[in-house]
């Protein structure tokens, strides 16, 4: 129930106001003067005060701040005789919500506390959201007890405290993105939202206005002024995901930004200062790029004050089990069949598995599983896996190619090509054999043929 203190050393105001709040079903105290009122602020919890600034006591401003001091959240709201720009100006710097003048009707009230309790709630729900970000992004929910993850933790934590440029790196699925939100949702910033670009996504045309903003008339189709995400991101954080795709071009441009710590808007000679925290991601790994002359070195070191590198799923198979009930539980809320987990045999399969897609591969893997499984055990059956996972008898690590004659060799490597490019034309087939021999440009015999040198269980597959 809502909490009202009215602070008015007319009687009748008192009255007047505590007899309307009772009937809205509010609980309604009164104050005479401000050192009373002070007292039942400090004593109580209240939503709301109305607070006259014609006191006997201490004067209604001095009041308002010393509210202020103790209590952030209550509304204030001032009730004056008189209000000039001035002293209202300078009660609203005090931090009050809102005034009101004598003499009022109680519907003018009425209106006002219906806004104000609105306001707040919409407030509270925002703070509960924030909350609710921290929480979904906090680093324990990077899933994985192996000793890689459990130094990426570590990384995050340290690292999230300080102001500091954070490049991370890992294949496509690893995870770069979440680690990304948990440093932010861990940092002091974290209050402020997050901001992202993908630099692989938009054509490099628009990035540059994305991240810089332009001033009206700078190109064709300036047609207003507009921020970029520098400025949106000013205090907060900028995610910059596949930075290894940032035009050569910009890439000056950044590093610029980067280190004066101010952005120009594309036409415009105005420098406006900046603070963002940088954290970049790179599928590919950027030292390579900058020694192919991709991407400039003194950006490269700008960017990567601090690394943190994310291996891939299959050297950190012990985090699979793990990840896999994970992700059961989380789907478990849509995909509402009542699974309980998986079969031995499913998770053999999914360990002999090398998820080139990472984990977000072996997410869609386990979403699948769910929705085709038919008891309350996820069967090995129902983890569809790629070509690819069905791997040679003999483990690659074991085979030394420069041993072999040239005829095995050829035939060794062009396996292994058939088995990428089959992999990815079945995924893009759907598992429908005759659409990938479409897609492939041969025959289906041939697909067939290729499918069986590479030990694929026909009827399992056939059976989707
Ligand atoms: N350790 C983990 N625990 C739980 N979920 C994870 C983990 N790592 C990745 N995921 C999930 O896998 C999916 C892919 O993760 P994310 O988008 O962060 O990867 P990425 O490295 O940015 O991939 P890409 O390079 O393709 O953009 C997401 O749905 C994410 O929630
Ligand atoms: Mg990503």
């Amino acid at each position: 129930m809502n909490k009202i203190l009215i602070i008015d050393d007319d009687p009748s105001v008192n009255r007047v106001m505590q007899i309307f709040f009772k009937m809205k079903n509010f609980i309604a105290e009164t104050a005479k003067n401000g050192d009373e009122g002070l007292k039942l602020l400090k004593k109580d919890n209240f939503d709301i005060v109305f607070l006259d600034l014609n006191l006997p006591d201490i004067n209604g401003e001095e009041v308002a701040r010393r509210i202020r001091e103790f209590d952030k959240n209550i509304i204030i709201v001032v009730i004056t005789g008189y209000a000039s720009v001035k002293s209202v100006i300078k009660l609203f710097k005090i931090g009050i919500n809102d005034y009101i003048q004598k003499p009022f009707q109680i519907d003018e009230i009425d209106f006002l506390v219906e806004k104000m309790l609105k306001n707040k709630q919409i407030e509270e729900e925002n703070i509960k959201l924030k909350k609710n970000l921290s929480d979904i992004y906090k680093p324990e929910n990077i899933i994985g007890k192996s000793k890689a993850i459990e130094e990426v933790h570590k990384l995050i934590i340290q690292v999230s405290q300080y102001d500091v440029n954070v490049l991370i790196q890992g294949e496509s699925g690893t995870g770069k993105e979440m680690v990304a939100r948990a440093i932010h949702f861990s940092s002091l910033r974290k209050d402020k939202p997050f901001y992202a670009i993908n630099c692989g996504a938009i054509p490099s045309e628009l990035i540059e206005s994305e991240l810089f903003g332009y001033r009206k008339g700078a190109f064709t189709g300036a047609v207003t002024d507009r921020k970029g995400l520098f400025e949106d991101a000013n205090g907060s954080t900028l995610f910059l995901d596949e930075i290894n795709e940032l035009p050569l071009h910009l890439q000056p441009k950044l590093l610029r930004v980067l280190q004066e710590k101010s952005v120009k808007r594309i036409g415009d000679n105005k420098e406006l200062s900046v603070d963002v925290r940088i954290i970049s991601a790179s599928s590919l790994d950027l030292k390579n790029e900058v020694a192919k002359k991709k991407f400039r070195e003194d950006l490269y070191y700008r960017l990567n004050v601090f690394n943190i590198t994310l291996p891939p799923l299959r050297e950190r198979k012990s985090d699979i089990p793990l990840l896999i009930d994970h992700f059961i539980k989380k789907y478990s809320k849509s995909i509402k069949k009542g699974i309980k987990g998986i079969t031995s045999d499913a998770i053999k399969k999914c360990m002999n598995y090398d998820w080139n897609g990472n984990v977000r591969e072996l997410e869609n893997a386990v979403q699948r599983a769910m929705v085709i499984a038919k008891g309350e055990y996820l069967k090995a059956h129902d983890f569809i896996l790629e070509v690819l996972s069905i791997r040679d008898k003999d483990d690659d690590r074991g085979i030394d190619v420069d041993k072999m004659d040239y005829k095995n060799a050829l035939q060794y490597y062009t396996d292994k090509i058939d088995k990428i490019y089959i992999n990815k034309a079945m995924k893009e087939a759907k598992y429908n054999k005759k659409e990938a021999a479409k897609i492939l440009g041969i025959s289906e015999r041939t697909l067939y043929y290729k499918l069986s040198r590479m030990g694929i269980n026909f009827k399992e597959r056939s059976s989707l």
